[in-house]
């Protein structure tokens, strides 16, 4: 592993002139920085030691290496020695903005496209109407801290506990299914990520159970995140319960009881945090019903801000991949489009 002691790249601020800044920076590791290099760089800062990611390092390396004026040069060699020695985040999660380049998987464009399912660990993938773990993902790391707290009210197999397991957040989930809930334990247990976190799920209807005792057990009053991705009505039937989302007899009902679920926990959301909504749409006698626009306004209509709405695209389900063909056929015939994605709407709750 290569190693940069901070010291170097101060003395490099006392270079006098341009040409010998340069020659001294291709120097670094005997001008082996400006290759691609494999695993990160040991900073040494007085006795202190962090990692840094080789590319990184390389493209601010680089782009000093293209100034032409020494003032311009020592600009961005201070920038580089602030981004290795102080942090700088916000109040919302742990991100180092002074090394923000560094995120470069974390998504900031409202339309992902995710070719592949993380099925490491835990993540199996099998529950039918699960999401891909990318999605609380993207979100822990965005809108959380570490050992802050997350609610999952459709918790399902338990892919954002398996995730918050992996990222240190506490999350509590609740799902309606005994045996859903049972998967969902089971799912948590495999994921050896060594890991000080609460995940705990919860069999609950969640426009009904007793949220503030449930965060009463943690010895909390409020959550820092809030992730939903209830059924998108009917598309998939969970169960047989009245109280399962996907038994609605109509959208109307749908949404009164998706109402019930933000009533029953949005309240205890911190003020100033965010809740995501993971919904797509449905085709019903021929018409396009817009679930997703119609759940973004049941959760503005209740105060919260719309801060984005994510377009993302889905696989085909393994059934409709075998009539892949069929269904374009019926496309073409029926002059309809066929679904390839579902939206994430985000919100953040009113700081006052
Ligand atoms: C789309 S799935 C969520 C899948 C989950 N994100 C995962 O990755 O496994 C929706 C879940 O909500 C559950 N559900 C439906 N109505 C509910 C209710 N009233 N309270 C709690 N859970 C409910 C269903 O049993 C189902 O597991």
């Amino acid at each position: 592993m290569n190693e940069l002691n901070l010291n170097t790249l101060i003395a490099l601020l006392d270079t006098e002139d341009i040409t010998s800044l340069k020659a001294k920076l291709k120097n670094l590791f005997g001008g082996e920085v400006l290759k691609k290099q494999n695993g990160k760089i040991k900073i040494i800062t007085n006795g202190d030691l962090h990692f840094v990611n080789p590319d990184y390092l390389l493209g601010e390396i680089n782009q000093i290496l293209e100034t032409r004026t020494i003032e311009r040069s020592r600009y961005y060699l201070k920038r580089l020695i602030k981004s290795l020695t102080e942090i700088k985040t916000s109040n919302l999660n742990d991100l180092n903005l002074n090394r923000w380049k560094e995120y470069d998987d974390i998504i900031t464009d409202s339309l992902w496209i995710v070719d592949k399912r993380d099925k490491s660990g835990a993540h199996k993938g099998d529950y039918w109407g699960n999401f891909i773990p990318q999605i609380p993902n993207q979100f822990l790391r965005r809108y959380t801290k570490k050992g802050e707290w997350v609610l999952d009210p459709f918790a399902g197999s338990g892919t954002t506990l398996i995730e918050c397991k992996r990222l240190e957040r506490n999350c509590i989930g609740i799902e309606l299914n005994d045996e859903v809930v049972r998967l969902a334990k089971k799912n948590i247990a495999k994921e050896k990520t060594k890991s000080n976190s609460v995940v705990r799920v919860v069999k609950g209807n969640s426009a009904e159970i007793d949220v503030k005792a449930e965060l009463g057990k943690e010895n909390i009053k409020s959550v820092q995140f809030i992730l939903m991705h209830p059924p998108y009505w009917d598309i998939i039937k969970f169960s047989k319960k009245k109280n399962d989302l996907s038994n609605a007899k109509s959208v109307a009902e749908f949404l009164k009881m998706f109402g019930a679920v933000l009533d029953n926990t949005v309240k205890f959301l911190e003020k100033g945090r965010y809740l995501a909504v993971v919904i797509g749409d449905k085709y019903s006698d021929g018409e396009w019903v817009p679930l997703g626009f119609y759940v973004m306004e049941e959760v503005k209509n209740r105060g919260l801000k719309l801060k984005s709405t994510i377009v993302k695209n889905f696989d085909t389900t393994k059934g409709k991949m075998n009539q892949k063909e069929l269904w374009r056929y019926r496309a073409l015939a029926g002059g309809f489009y066929i679904f390839k994605h579902e939206y994430i709407f985000l919100f953040q709750k009113p700081a006052k």
